[in-house]
């Protein structure tokens, strides 16, 4: 699997120039961003094989020539778009890179999600290292943690936050489903349930399950008013609780769920919060975990937005968590007092692991 387990037979000349990538990246980002958000790809793409010279493009997207000209240009290089041909004045049509740029959405969520959430925190990225907090956070607003700001978030980053937390759960959610509930849980905790969209997605696959979401109190409360939209107040509940915190879990659960949620946690931490589950579960209660490991992806881009993810959790969020590789984070869990029963890998377009674990006996 993947470009890290072959030899480095890359030319020099082909590796310096992907570090300069590397050296004008976020240059190049804003850039994409800007073809993007323009219109440009978009009136490219609409030009077909023709393509269209810098000034069609800058009238058609009510801008200036130098503008289209100077995006288009570094366009060429990031091969967002391609020359027709190299004879007289340069014709523009959209590249392979382009139209995933303009047109998949996996790339939108990331790309929004870079740009709206992380792009100027990641500027203390090197200091967020140093001192194992997220330094970057303080361009959001002043929280010791991202989750304690979520819904306080202006309305723009709170979109492409939970645009790009949603995008990965929306995929996975409906494969995870029928395997949970062959189980037949009666009665479902839901840590870290956000904005209760499992919560109420398990309603809906079976009318016999009673919810109650686990998560920080400004979470809860909007995850609550959610809950009453869809009219099921009567069987979903909602424990405000930080899961650091010394209180114990509440107990008399059937199954747990934590989607996406022991990666915004340090090992170590992951390893106490799976205590306290442990210590108020029963020995036959399933413990699910669904996360995207990065070691177990079918897609190296799938990989590689992983590995990209986990930085943000340490200029943005937390900074201590990342995610996990399959097996540090089945080991941090086991050390918690959970012991491994059934993996399931390859959930949700190939990105998902549902992990359910049992008390060890
Ligand atoms: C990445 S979201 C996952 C949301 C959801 N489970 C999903 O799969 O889409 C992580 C959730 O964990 C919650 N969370 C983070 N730190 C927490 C803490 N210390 N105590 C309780 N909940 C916390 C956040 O508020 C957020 O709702």
């Amino acid at each position: 699997m993947h470009q890290y387990y072959i030899s480095d037979s890359r030319r020099a000349v082909d590796a310096k120039f992907e570090a300069q990538k590397i050296a004008f990246a976020p240059i190049a980002f804003q850039a994409a961003r800007a073809l993007r958000d323009l219109g440009i790809l978009d009136c490219v793409s609409k030009s077909g094989e023709s393509g269209l010279v810098v000034s069609e493009v800058a009238r058609s997207c009510g801008v200036s020539e130098y503008g289209a000209g100077v995006l288009l240009e570094m366009g060429l290089g990031m091969e967002l778009v391609k020359l027709v041909s190299l004879e007289g004045e340069p014709r523009f049509v959209l590249g392979k890179v382009g139209f995933f740029v303009l047109e998949d959405d996996m790339t939108r969520a990331n790309m929004d999600f870079t740009n709206d959430v992380c792009y100027n925190g990641a500027f203390f990225l090197e200091d967020s290292i140093r001192k194992g907090k997220p330094e970057g956070l303080k361009v959001l607003g002043s929280w010791p943690t991202i989750y304690e700001g979520l819904s306080k978030l202006s309305p723009k980053v709170q979109e492409s936050w939970f645009r790009f937390d949603h995008f990965y759960s929306d995929v996975a959610f409906p494969e995870a489903l029928p395997i949970v509930f062959s189980r037949k849980p009666a009665r479902l905790f839901d840590i870290g349930g956000n904005t209760a969209k499992w919560a109420i997605s398990a309603c809906r696959h079976d009318p016999d399950v009673n919810v109650t979401i686990i998560d920080l109190p400004g979470q809860v409360e909007m995850a609550l008013k959610n809950v009453a939209r869809e009219g099921l107040s009567g069987r979903v509940d909602a424990r405000p609780c930080n899961v650091l915190s010394t209180d114990a879990f509440p107990k008399g659960a059937n199954a747990v769920w934590m989607s996406q949620f022991l990666d915004c946690f340090s090992l170590g931490e992951v390893t106490a919060i799976s205590r306290k589950v442990a210590d108020a579960v029963d020995a036959d209660c399933d413990v699910y975990v669904l996360e995207p490991f990065w070691d177990k992806q079918r897609f190296e881009a799938a990989s590689y937005s992983l590995q990209a993810t986990s930085l943000y959790f340490t200029c943005m969020a937390n900074g201590n968590s990342k995610m996990y590789r399959c097996q540090e984070l089945v080991e941090a869990v086991s050390l918690g007092g959970l012991e491994l029963r059934e993996a399931h890998h390859n959930l949700g377009a190939n990105a998902y692991s549902l992990l359910r674990f049992q008390k060890k006996r």
